[in-house]
Parts: C-alpha cells; sequence; structure tokens
C-alpha cells in the first residue's frame, strides 16, 4: 500500500484527481465510485476541472434498499447531484435500490461489473473498517450482494435523514471480491474516528473482522489520509 499524507480532504481530492486524470490519460476508461463524504471533495475537483468524462463510464459501490433517484438520500440522487449532473458521464451505474428482486438484481449488477473492468476504485471507509457496505464478517471473495447495515453503520449515515428510523436497514452493494476486481484502488479517510480503521487495515491481519485489509491483497492500492486519521499508524 502506498501511503500519501495530506493536509486536509481538500488537498486529498486534489491528490485523487490527479491520480485519476493520470490513469484516464494512461487510458483508463471505468471508474469505481464511492458515495459519502470523504469523496465530496474530489468531486469538487472534478466538477471544477476542464477534464471530459462523456467518454467514461462508472460504477458505484452501493444503493441503499428501499430508495431510488428520486429520493434525496440515495446515492444515485448523491452521485446526480454532486457529479454526473455537472460532468456527464458515457454510462452511471448505481445498483437498483428499489428491484422487487433483489438476488436478480445482485447478479445483473455483478454482470455489469464484469462487463465494465474498473480501472480505478475510489473508496471510503467506515469506522469498522467497511468498504462499500461489507460489513465486518463479509467473506473477502464476496460479489455483490444485500446487506443488513449495521448498528455503527446505521448511526453513521444517520446525519443524512430527519432520524435514525428513517435510515434503511439494508443497502445492496459491491462485495469485497466485486472490488477486488478492479485495478487500481485510492482509498481516502480523514478525521481521528477513522484512526482504528485505518491502523487496522495498513497494520493488522488480513481478516474479515475488518473488510477493508484485504486491500493488503491488492497490488495496487493508494491511501490518501490525513494527520488525524493516519495517527495510530
Ligand atoms: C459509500 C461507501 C461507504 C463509505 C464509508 C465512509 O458508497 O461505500 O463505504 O465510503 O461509509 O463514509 P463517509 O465518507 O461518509 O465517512
Amino acid at each position: 500500500m502506498e501511503i500519501i499524507k495530506v493536509a486536509n480532504a481538500e488537498e486529498g481530492g486534489k491528490k485523487a484527481f490527479e491520480l485519476i486524470k493520470e490513469g484516464m490519460k494512461n487510458g483508463a476508461k471505468v471508474l469505481g465510485l464511492a458515495t459519502g463524504s470523504t469523496p465530496e471533495t474530489l468531486y469538487k475537483e472534478m466538477t471544477t476541472s476542464d477534464l471530459d468524462f462523456t467518454d467514461m463510464t462508472s460504477v458505484n459501490l452501493d444503493e441503499y434498499v428501499g430508495l431510488g433517484g428520486n429520493d434525496d438520500q440515495s446515492y444515485r440522487y448523491f452521485m446526480n447531484d454532486q457529479l454526473f449532473n455537472k460532468k456527464p458521464f458515457k454510462d452511471t451505474y448505481v445498483p437498483n435500490g428499489k428491484a422487487e428482486d433483489l438476488a436478480a438484481e445482485c447478479k445483473h449488477y455483478e454482470s455489469i461489473i464484469d462487463s465494465n473492468p474498473i480501472d480505478i476504485q475510489i473508496l471510503g471507509i467506515g469506522q469498522n473498517g467497511h468498504i462499500g457496505f461489507n460489513e465486518p464478517g463479509t467473506p473477502l471473495d464476496s460479489l455483490t450482494h444485500v446487506v443488513e447495515l449495521t448498528e455503527s453503520t446505521i448511526n453513521a449515515n444517520k446525519r443524512n435523514f430527519e432520524k435514525v428510523e428513517d435510515v434503511p436497514t439494508r443497502a445492496v452493494s459491491m462485495g469485497i471480491g466485486s472490488i477486488m476486481k478492479g485495478k487500481k484502488m485510492i482509498l481516502m479517510a480523514y478525521g481521528e474516528a477513522k484512526a482504528d480503521a485505518i491502523k487496522g487495515m495498513v497494520d493488522g491481519p488480513v481478516s474479515v473482522d475488518l473488510p477493508a485489509s484485504a486491500l493488503q491483497n491488492h497490488s495496487d492500492v493508494v491511501v490518501i489520509i490525513d494527520e488525524a486519521a493516519a495517527s495510530k499508524l
């Protein structure tokens, strides 16, 4: 893992953007994208740049079950709002959280990943070490699946909802195995609340107890963190 320390999320967003720009110059065509607060500075860099994404495809990590693109708490809405409405892509994929047959949706989404191999995967990390919505205990070779969200994740995400009861309890998420298919990983983390997860990811054993530790088995991982997230390394 290559670790790049930055002063703050703004600098981290700029660094990640440089890596994407370089990747696109070298032929990258598919970006794996994440939601949450961590990548917001990266998306700001992308939308204010003059880089053209109309030849690019994006594949998002996850979506809440029960929410669709018109729900402003859905990840599809977030992505449209933060990035795609401002910087059009050729194709953008986000799991369909409103699919009637969720098992079929998971299979279909995995086939999308296989037909659009991800060149650069953007990742955040949960306080419990989750990547995507792969909570502790998720098999490291898992593919796209329906996830029961843990209390810790529901609490961390409640800021976007009126009350905690409104936070969906399930999500469709790319699995750890799906994520690991990507050619290059860029994981960003800011703030002290992420310090334990970063320590476990970098120095801990590879274990289902900390899903991001699986990245130790990937040959091209760049970790962009601020001092606070790096404070336990
Ligand atoms: C979101 C996702 C999650 C987040 C993680 C960190 O698509 O996959 O793994 O990256 O929960 O969230 P933030 O960035 O809000 O701290």
